[in-house]
């Protein structure tokens, strides 16, 4: 949430750190702003609205000479999206400017002790106490005010910080919000997140919590909370730079909804050996500590929880311990029964979000062991837990998941089977007849995704219904509420997931003539319990869409339409049965010409509470 970048170097600065938002914009887009300093002073543009408002505004940086300053793309947390509430906030004497990103949880009481000093605020954020109180602590000693300041602050902010005084370097700092250094020939960034300063270098510096770092054009350096400086270990990128970029594409959604074959078999292909075996590089449990443990908990926020709801059902039916799911802002909050004989299993794309961060210090706390399947190399989920499995999907842009989603379903798989073999609960030849399934994945979906043009077509039908509701039973279920949420968040359609059986419970009271309703149908066993559910919302004039497998053909004389995917091990399911739901709520929402890579409201990297 919010996206930060810096720059100084021999070049102008303003069109660098445009190009640099306009890479984390996926963080936040309600407005956006850029400071410099120029000829001793600082000067600031920003601008309510999309990055292309502010850049418009300045003619993408056109003649402004600069070779320092931040820049900042928001989402809104104190204060509506304003040209006053936009980023960088000056301080009164207009000597610093500051980019955030975060949440100043003291904000307030610190606020009105800097009002009772008399200082004047010309907005409704958090961010601009923290201008005031660099000021506040300045005594020619740059590095030493932001030090000072920052003591004050309780919360999280990834800070960008220019003093006019000092056109040579900039500061920034980071706490519980992600942040990177970028070293480049043409000079040193910072960012947010990598593919900021993709274009310019792949020679990174991932930033640890409470370090600050000190920017010239030549050098970086950083400290850490005391003072010291701190030897900090470069990093290679090794992402092909277009991987961060559409390639063709109309948006990053249908690119990397096209792109999960190739996310699929990275993820696999490592972890099975030449013997068929399952090499979890990442998890140190042997099966003795395995064995102690007597309860699972997946806790994830969004996509990566109905991930969870999936490996709930996989781990469960193999591996045979109780596994509950929870959601992140529930979890952290409701005083959990975990302990040393739990294992937690942390899912998060980004590994930032900042409810599942806290849960998974609270399942440290705790006792517990963590486990954590997380999309984004060093990110902070990732290097606090005990153990990490990384999905290999490649950088995600789009704000609605797709391929970090997939991924994450063959991780929970891999791990089903890894500890329903080590605790004995299937045997070698079950655990190969399990794998060569899964193996066989990435084609499924590479058939499954030429079926995209008949999808196209369908949302044609569907595209100006105001509701939706998917059923299903078991793990279609559990699809059934990746399916729900993608369609909504990006098509603004009104859409709920039920469990087919639960319907009739009060649901199927909305029910009536033309009701869209996508049943999924793929569980084998509860196919016929299915099509009954099915039968009641026909019954009541529901417009229903049937996703089932090939062998179904002619089972399903209910239906208005029925698409149709190949069938696999019914546990693996979830993996084809999802794809065709991604390209229905993709297709719906560009007939409905929505912004799908941006859509309303929304930020892929929840940093806040
Ligand atoms: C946001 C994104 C979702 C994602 C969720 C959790 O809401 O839009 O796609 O599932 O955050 O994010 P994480 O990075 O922890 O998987």
């Amino acid at each position: 949430m919010c996206g930060i970048v810096g720059f100084i170097g021999c070049k102008p600065a303003a069109p660098l750190l445009l190009e640099g938002l306009a890479k984390l914009e996926y963080r936040g887009y309600d407005s956006a702003g850029i400071a410099l300093v120029e000829n001793g002073q600082i000067t600031i543009h920003k601008a309510k609205g999309r990055l292309s408002v502010l850049s418009d505004r300045i003619r993408g940086g056109d003649g402004i000479e600069a070779t320092v300053g931040i820049g900042h793309t928001r989402w809104a947390t104190h204060g509506k999206p304003s040209d006053e509430n936009s980023h960088p906030h000056k301080s009164a004497s207009g000597r610093f400017a500051v980019v955030h990103n975060g949440i100043i949880e003291n904000y307030a009481a610190l606020k009105k002790e800097l009002q009772s000093d008399g200082v004047e605020f010309l907005s409704e954020t958090d961010t601009e106490v923290i201008a005031h109180l660099i000021e506040r602590s300045y005594t020619g000693d740059f590095l030493a005010a932001v030090r000072a300041a920052i003591q004050r602050l309780e919360g999280s902010y990834a800070l960008g910080v220019l003093c006019a005084e000092h056109p040579d370097e900039f500061i920034a700092v980071r706490n519980a919000s992600p942040l990177i250094v970028g070293l480049s020939e043409i000079g040193n960034f910072i960012a947010s997140d990598i593919p900021a300063v993709l274009a310019h270098t792949r020679r990174v510096i991932p930033l640890a919590d409470h370090e600050i770092v000190r920017l010239t054009r030549d050098a970086v350096t950083v400290f850490d909370q005391a003072g010291h400086p701190v030897e900090k270990k470069e990093m290679t990128v090794d992402w092909d730079v277009t991987s961060a970029e559409k390639g063709g594409y109309d948006h990053f959604m249908i690119k990397e909804i096209m792109e999960q074959p190739q996310a699929l078999s990275a993820t696999i292909s490592p972890r099975i050996d030449a013997d068929g075996g399952i090499v979890l590089d990442g998890i140190h449990l042997t099966a003795s500590q395995l064995r102690k443990v007597n309860r699972l908990f997946i806790v994830a926020c969004g996509s990566a929880y109905h991930a969870g709801v999936v490996g709930k059902y996989v781990i469960e039916k193999l591996a045979r311990i109780p596994v509950e799911v929870d959601l992140a802002s529930e979890f952290r909050y409701r005083d959990p029964i975990v302990d040393e004989k739990s294992l937690v299993i942390i899912v998060s794309q980004s590994g930032e979000t900042a409810d599942t961060l806290a849960a998974l210090r609270e399942a440290k706390r705790r006792g517990a062991r963590v486990l954590s399947i997380v999309n984004v190399v060093g990110s902070t989920i990732a290097s606090e837990s005990d153990d990490v499995l990384y999905t290999w999907a490649g950088p995600e842009i789009s704000v609605a998941t797709t391929k970090a989603y997939s991924t994450q379903l063959t991780m929970l798989y891999l791990i089903a089977f890894y500890i329903a073999h080590k605790l004995g609960r299937i045997d070698d030849r079950d655990q190969r007849r399990l794998l060569s399934a899964l193996i066989r994945l990435p084609d499924m979906v590479s058939g499954i995704l030429r079926q995209a043009g008949e999808l196209k077509q369908l949302a044609q039908r569907y595209a100006y219904l105001e509701h939706a509701y998917f059923i299903g039973r078991n793990l279609d279920y559990a699809v059934a509420l990746e399916a729900s949420l993608k369609l909504k968040e990006i098509s603004y359609i009104h859409s709920e997931a039920y469990a087919a059986g639960e319907l009739k419970h009060g649901t199927i009271s909305l029910i009536e003539e033309g009701t869209f309703v996508v049943a999924l149908a793929c569980c084998e066993k509860l196919i016929e319990k299915t099509m009954s559910n099915i039968k009641e919302v026909k019954a009541r004039g529901a417009e229903v869409l049937v996703l089932t497998t090939d062998d179904n053909r002619d089972v399903l004389p209910e239906a208005d339409h029925v698409l149709y995917i190949p069938k696999t091990n019914d546990l693996l399911m979830p993996s084809l049965e999802v794809v065709p739901m991604q390209l229905l709520g993709y297709y719906i929402a560009l007939a409905r010409k929505c912004d799908i890579d941006k859509p309303r409201n929304l930020a892929k990297s929840v940093t806040v509470e």
